[in-house]
């Protein structure tokens, strides 16, 4: 259980073992983890120690083989949670409405604009029908965080037409157009180059100050580690330096 008022999401003695061909792979060994309200939480690591399982679990892309993982989010119904045990369809809302996720390769949809990319989470969140009635206020919640991330000139564009560091910028855009209370960032410069990678650390650190939500970000780029407020290494399927 959580032990202190500002931890927001408290994982323990998670383990993860992948099974194909017969094969058992032990990854995550009852890892323990306390994320704070408002931190940025760097997570370094080896290649293959098991980052990106974890954040896969942290953010409901994944369940894990045992372990809790308890929340306490904005919604009073969550409080105390173990989000591990819930049902899919509960995760999925979950994750639509708390969590943010940033990844290497972007993953935005090359048949939207920019713009419907971002808005594709809000849409989510609301339905289609009380999307359709609320979209201009929506647009412009949209359009304000393109603004922010430094590409709404770029609102109407495919994907496909933005370079790598345009393109993260959308992805973080549409990580927080549902005032997630974590983003999940995993490898977010791993694709950029280096002074475009310090472009998007400001942005984060900015972002970071200005909403308050926490950012958890699994990555190799020790600049970008060092704008954590706590950093933390994993090795064989726990954390070295405790949590
Ligand atoms: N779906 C899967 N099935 C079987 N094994 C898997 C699966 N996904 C990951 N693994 C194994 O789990 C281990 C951890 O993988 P993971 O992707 O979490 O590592 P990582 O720390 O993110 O590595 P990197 O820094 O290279 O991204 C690896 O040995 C990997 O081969
Ligand atoms: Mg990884």
């Amino acid at each position: 259980m959580p032990t202190s008022d500002d931890v927001i999401y408290c994982a323990r003695k998670l383990t993860k073992e992948y099974r194909s061909s017969g094969v058992v792979v032990h990854v995550l060994m009852g890892l323990n983890l306390d994320i704070h309200r408002g931190e940025i939480l760097s997570i370094v690591g080896h290649s293959g120690v098991g980052k990106s399982t974890l954040l896969n679990l942290l953010g409901l892309l994944d369940a894990p083989t045992s372990g809790s993982l308890v929340y306490r989010g904005r919604d009073e119904s969550l409080a105390g949670a173990d989000l591990a045990k819930m049902d899919i369809g509960s995760k999925a809302r979950v994750r639509n409405r708390e969590f943010g996720f940033v990844f290497q390769f972007y993953h935005l949809l090359p048949d939207l604009s920019v713009l419907e990319n971002v808005l594709l989470p809000a849409m989510i969140l609301h339905g289609r029908g009380a999307f359709r009635s609320r979209r201009r206020e929506l647009e412009a919640k949209a359009e304000g965080l393109l603004d922010r991330v430094g590409i709404l000139e770029r609102k109407r564009f495919p994907p496909t037409r933005l370079s790598g560091g345009e393109r993260q910028r959308a992805a973080i855009a549409r990580a927080l157009v549902n005032d997630p209370q974590i983003v999940f960032c995993d490898e977010p410069t791993g694709n950029l180059d280096t002074v475009t990678g310090e472009k998007i650390h400001d942005l984060m650190r900015e972002l970071n100050g200005g909403l308050g939500a926490s950012f958890v970000i699994v990555t190799h780029d020790l600049d970008l580690a060092g704008i954590a407020h706590r950093k933390l290494t994993m090795r064989d399927g726990v954390f070295v330096d405790g949590e």
